[in-house]
Formats: structure tokens, sequence, C-alpha cells
């Protein structure tokens, strides 16, 4: 569960992203964060990794106040909770596969444990066959893939990704929502900041939409 209550973020220099937002998103389920460029969408993402921290309010992740979690937790705290940055920040000298090892090698496991999970999450993101090519060698989309593979394969129970479809023609945008959406039916709660009307629109699933930091809609079954 994520809980936001009375959550403003004011960055310097008198900046002000987000201004009381609240809501709550329980687990499993599927959220379009939605809104104008400098509406807030990136810095509620960075809130939930607490990759910032807010000026003003809660933030909760289950029963952890994020905003009060001592730093030795903050490994745990990305472990559960995995954000895919707009521009991939994938490792250019290390393999498909090793990209997405990264985040198995910081939680520690085993060679075995952590080569079967790889492959598993390769056929999730559909690159079981492109494991040992190069970023520079793939499809902005399959680059993209291999960021949400990164994102998951750690067992992540809140995936958060910013626009993941940003910089990608329409079909390749479908490819990587379908991917996301196996995932949330697999039982990870999403959270998608995105600008895709099309997408938006035809997944009818629960958009929280804000301007100039604050809520203005927040609906079930929704559109853009
Ligand atoms: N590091 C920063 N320093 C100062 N102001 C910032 C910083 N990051 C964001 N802002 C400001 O906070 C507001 C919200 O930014 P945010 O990145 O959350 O918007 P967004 O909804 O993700 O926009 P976009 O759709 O363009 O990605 C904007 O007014 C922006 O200028
Ligand atoms: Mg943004």
């Amino acid at each position: 569960m994520i809980l936001f209550e009375g959550v403003s973020k004011k960055y310097p220099i008198d900046n002000v992203a987000l201004e009381n937002i609240s809501f709550k998103i329980g687990n499993g389920e599927f959220v379009f964060l939605t809104g104008n460029s400098g509406a807030g969408k990136t810095t509620i993402l960075r809130l939930l990794i607490k990759d910032i921290l807010p000026t003003g309010g809660s933030i909760f992740l289950d029963d952890w106040e994020i905003n009060r979690l001592p730093s030795r937790q903050l490994p745990y705290l990305r472990r559960k909770v995995s954000l895919v940055f707009q521009d991939f920040k994938l490792l250019t000298d290390r393999t498909v596969a090793e990209n997405i090892a990264v985040t198995l090698e910081i939680a520690g496991k085993s060679d075995k444990e952590a080569w079967e999970k790889i492959l598993n999450v390769l056929k999730i993101v559909k690159l079981e066959n492109k494991g040992n090519y190069f970023p520079g060698q793939l499809s902005l989309g399959e680059q993209q893939r291999v960021a949400i593979g990164r994102a998951i394969v750690g067992d992540a129970k809140i995936l958060l990704a910013d626009e993941p479809t940003g910089n990608l023609d329409p079909k390749t945008s479908w490819e990587i929502l379908k991917i996301i959406s196996d995932i949330n039916k697999m039982g990870t709660t999403v959270v998608m900041a995105t600008h895709n009307v099309d997408i938006v629109n035809s997944l009818k699933k629960r958009v929280i939409m804000l301007k100039d930091g604050k809520i203005v809609k927040d609906e079930k079954k929704s559109r853009y």
C-alpha cells in the first residue's frame, strides 16, 4: 500500500512541485499518473524511492514512513519499489543479462539462483535471445525492456515507470505496455507516469491527474 498524506514538495528556490497531495494506492493496483509537463509526476515517483524528500506531509509504504526511514534501510526500500527511468540508465559496457543482474548482485543472491531469475525475467520482457547483446546493439524499445527487466528481477512489489513509452513509436509503445500489464497481472503494483493519451484511454485504469502540483482528478476506470 502506498499512502500520500498532505504531501508537498518545494524545490529550491521556491519552486512548488507538489502542493498538499493525498492519495492511496492498494497492492496490485495499476495507476496512471497524467498531467502536463511540469505537473509533478516525476516528483511523485522520486519521492517514492526516497530519491528526494518531501517538504511537508507524510509518505507511507505499508507500515514504513518513507521520509523517516533510516538511510541504512534504503536498500530494502529500493528492492521493494523500483523505478524505471525515462532515459533507461543502462550500463553500456555490460550485456543485457549483466544489466539485469546488477540488481541481484546488490541483493547478494547465489549465482545459480540469480541465473534462473535472469532467464525468467528475459522471458517476461521478451529478450530471451538477446541476453548477450550490449545496449548499443539494441533498439530503444528493447533497451526499455532491459530497464524494466532490471527493475523487476529483484521481485519488487511496486514498479514505477516514468514515461516508459516516451521515445517509442506506437507499436513499440504497445509492446512495452503489454509487458507492464503482464507484470501487473502477476501481482506487482504499477504506477506509470505518461503523456500517452491512446494508452490511457484504451486501458481504462485508475487515473490520477495532476495540474500545477495538485490532484485535479482521481478516478477508477478512467480516461486521460
Ligand atoms: N531538480 C529540480 N530543481 C528545481 N525544480 C525542479 C526540479 N525538478 C523538478 N522541478 C520543478 O518541479 C515541477 C514538477 O516537475 P516534475 O519533473 O515532477 O514534472 P513532470 O510532471 O514529471 O513533467 P514532465 O511531464 O515534463 O516529465 C516543475 O515545475 C519543475 O520545474
Ligand atoms: Mg517527468
